[in-house]
């Protein structure tokens, strides 16, 4: 088996992050969106991956290289313009070849991994599989209507009118059956090849397309709110470690990471909380359910439930909750007794009145 994970599009909803930087290299729990699902790729056995990326092209081969230090080796498919998943599958059909493949959408978090979706798609072997799970608004996503041996009968893409509450999450397992399926897709009404359709074409066609349920924890980190409850899910799965430097002076509680080179003195650390390599913290109240990126500079500051990037700086912040500070963004007191801000595009800032 193959995988194919897509790593292109916009992330207009993360802005002003993703002006800078492609949405799967966002940090969650310390670790970019994209290698978490790489390593879930990894863990059912695949080791040749194409990653199709758009504009963050140059950057997430930086970060992600040829994958060999994640034991895989990865090729990189560029798709020019946003024109569809069912799209990536076409630009992908020579590294593909006839072998079944995980098609998995980088942006993606599938905390519990994809083990038992790709033991039962083996298995069974039907043309395709889709990894499905009961959602509160359907709208938002692909839904499918599944018979009661678990065949799929019915798909539609973020329908307004959904007839189950079934969506898809972004992972899915093909045969080469889909090829045909694919290269005989029209557009959408938004343009897209849209990778419901292929498997709709699968359905018509009496192919055997069906749902595994998953009962973990999914979501795609599309939004700051939900790049922060990826990060509160995947924090609960560290286990404590510090191998950088916490004072006498600091305490520690729950499960803390320091990364080597982090230096603590005189604060409070509340697990789950990691604080990257090379962070220095002084005086502050870290925790719970934060991530601290390296390099860090926090002093005199109280911060939970929030994502620093790398080399961000927080000074005397008495409150800072939810937050998602950016890469060497500064933020603190100052200003001579009035605010100031230097905000970029979309920036979102709510001070204490
Ligand atoms: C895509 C798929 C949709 C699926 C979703 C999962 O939508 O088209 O069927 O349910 O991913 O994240 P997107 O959110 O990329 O528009």
């Amino acid at each position: 088996m193959k995988a194919l994970v897509l790593a292109g599009g916009k992330g207009t909803r993360l802005r002003p992050f993703t002006y800078s930087m492609a949405k799967q290299l966002v940090p969650v729990a310390n670790t970019p969106v994209l290698t978490h699902c790489l390593e879930n790729i990894r863990s059912i056995g695949v080791r040749e991956v194409a990653v199709v990326v758009g504009g963050g092209e140059v950057e997430i081969q930086s970060v992600i290289g040829d994958g060999a230090d994640l034991g895989l080796e990865i090729t990189y498919l560029v798709q020019d313009s946003p024109l569809g998943l069912a799209h990536c599958v076409r630009i992908a059909a020579d590294f593909l070849g006839d072998d079944d493949f995980v098609m998995y959408l980088g942006d993606n978090v599938v905390a519990d991994g994809i083990g038992e979706a790709a033991e039962r798609f083996r298995a069974q072997r039907p043309d395709a599989q889709v990894l499905v799970a009961k959602v509160d608004d359907p709208r938002q996503y692909g839904v499918v209507e599944v018979d009661h041996d678990g065949r799929v009968h019915l798909l539609a893409e973020k329908p307004l009118h959904p007839r189950s509450d079934l969506a898809i999450v972004g992972v899915y397992f093909f045969t080469a059956a889909v090829h045909e399926a694919v290269a005989d897709l029209r557009p959408s009404h938004r343009g897209e090849l849209e990778i419901t359709d292929a498997l709709q074409w699968l359905v018509n066609r009496g192919r055997v397309v069906t749902a595994s349920d998953y009962p973990g924890y999914w979501r795609d980190i599309g939004s700051a709110d939900g790049l922060l409850d990826c990060n509160r899910v995947l924090l609960q799965r560290v286990t404590a470690a510090v191998r950088g430097r916490v004072d006498s002076t600091s305490t520690v509680r729950g499960e803390v990471v320091v990364e080597e080179g982090a230096v603590v003195t005189g604060s409070e650390l509340v697990g789950p909380l990691v604080i990257g390599a090379g962070a220095v913290v002084n005086g502050s109240h870290l925790g719970p359910f934060t991530s601290v990126g390296p390099g860090c500079l926090i002093e005199d500051s109280t911060i939970s439930d929030s994502i620093l990037l790398d080399g961000a700086q927080v000074f005397g912040a008495r409150e800072l909750r939810r937050s998602l500070i950016g890469r060497w963004a500064k933020v603190g007191t100052g200003g001579g007794g009035a605010g100031r801000m230097l905000i970029g595009d979309h920036s979102l800032a709510q001070v204490i009145a």
